[in-house]
């Protein structure tokens, strides 16, 4: 497993994430929008429900003052019919700030979603990505598998 720099700390994403930069770190990865802070809170208390079923992790910057949010990762565990009530862990919206790459801070969050997913019982762990991201993903042991289609509404 990889080491985090002194200071970092991954832990749960937490309702007052939203104040330390939480959403900026999403940034980096696609449009986020204008959202207030009730807005947050109220989408933080849905998947809060969603009981072992939806993980969303952080990475915290203890050094900054006030502590930072700098990477983030979720993970969504599919509970299926199939492979004899098999489940499935899907990887999304893994980020990390532009300050902060290169660091292994997203091999760090891959570990831990992929360390959840099995502790979860999950058989396989799976996610989509641009080509551009196609040599991190081998970098933290997955391969390519199958093709990714779309219907945007
Ligand atoms: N192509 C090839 N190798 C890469 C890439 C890349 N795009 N990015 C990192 N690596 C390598 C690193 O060089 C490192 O290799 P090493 O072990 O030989 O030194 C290894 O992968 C681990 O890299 P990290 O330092 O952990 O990567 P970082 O913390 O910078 O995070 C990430 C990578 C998450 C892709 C980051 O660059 C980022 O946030 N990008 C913008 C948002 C994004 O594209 N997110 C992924 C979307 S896909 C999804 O969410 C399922």
């Amino acid at each position: 497993q990889a080491q985090l720099p002194e200071g970092y700390k991954l832990r749960a994403l937490r309702k007052t994430d939203y104040d330390a930069g939480f959403l900026d770190v999403l940034r980096v990865l696609t449009t986020v929008g204008d959202i207030p802070k009730e807005k947050f809170e109220e989408r933080f208390d849905w998947i809060s429900k969603q009981d072992s079923s939806y993980f969303i992790i952080v990475i915290e910057d203890t050094n900054s003052s006030p502590p930072r949010i700098v990477g983030t990762g979720a993970l969504l565990v599919e509970r299926k019919f199939i492979h004899q009530l098999g489940s499935v862990g899907h990887i999304e919206d893994i980020a990390v700030a532009k300050d902060q790459q290169g660091k292994k801070l997203g091999l760090r969050l891959i570990q831990a979603l992929d360390y959840i997913a099995k502790q979860t019982g999950c058989y396989k762990t799976i996610l989509d990505c641009s080509e551009h991201n196609e040599g991190f993903y081998v970098k933290c042991g997955f391969r390519r598998a199958g093709l990714e289609m779309a219907h945007y509404h």
